[in-house]
């Protein structure tokens, strides 16, 4: 009896252990998943289908730097604004200034997001500087701008 009765807790144990090494293997492999196909990181059409023309590579590191996780690029809330059709606008700051959402605009939000904020919005957004390569950014300018 006894024997059984351990036969079955190691039976047990094994299988904890089984699934535990399942889930740490998810884990380190989906990041890496994700970064390649941007449609599991997002679950429905990815930023890519939005894209035109320097887009891809741009969608791309969006995605790979965690962008989305804090901006739609179709127009549905997130902690950040929605990036759909926001270059070009005239955004208004928590100043009440307003200023043209260009190119050097999102170069500033990426780089030093704290230099001007939107009223509404928490102040969670990480500075990317030395995170995002010259060539990343210069992607991610392409990228933002084509979702208009
Ligand atoms: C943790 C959440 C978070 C992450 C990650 C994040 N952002 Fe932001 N972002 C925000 C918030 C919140 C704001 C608005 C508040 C502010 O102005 O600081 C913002 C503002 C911006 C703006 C200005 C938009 C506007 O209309 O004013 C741009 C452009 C931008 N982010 C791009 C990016 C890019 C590109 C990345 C990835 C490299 C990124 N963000 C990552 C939260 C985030």
């Amino acid at each position: 009896m006894k024997t059984v009765v351990s036969t079955n807790r190691m039976f047990l144990g094994s299988m904890v252990l089984v699934v535990a090494v399942t889930a740490a293997l998810v884990a380190a492999v989906l990041p890496l998943a994700r970064a390649h196909h941007p449609a599991i990181a997002t679950g429905v059409a990815p930023p890519i289908a939005q894209v035109r023309g320097h887009g891809p590579a741009g969608a791309r590191v969006f995605v790979a730097k965690g962008c989305n996780a804090c901006h739609s690029v179709d127009g549905s809330p997130r902690v950040g604004p929605s990036l759909y059709r926001d270059f070009g606008t005239t955004v208004t700051l928590d100043t009440g200034a307003t200023v043209a959402m260009d190119e050097g605009y999102i170069r500033e939000s990426i780089l030093d997001p704290r230099a001007k904020a939107r009223p509404g919005y928490p102040a969670v957004m990480p500075s990317f500087a030395g995170l995002v390569k010259p060539r990343e950014l210069d992607a991610l300018v392409a990228y933002i701008e084509s979702l208009r």
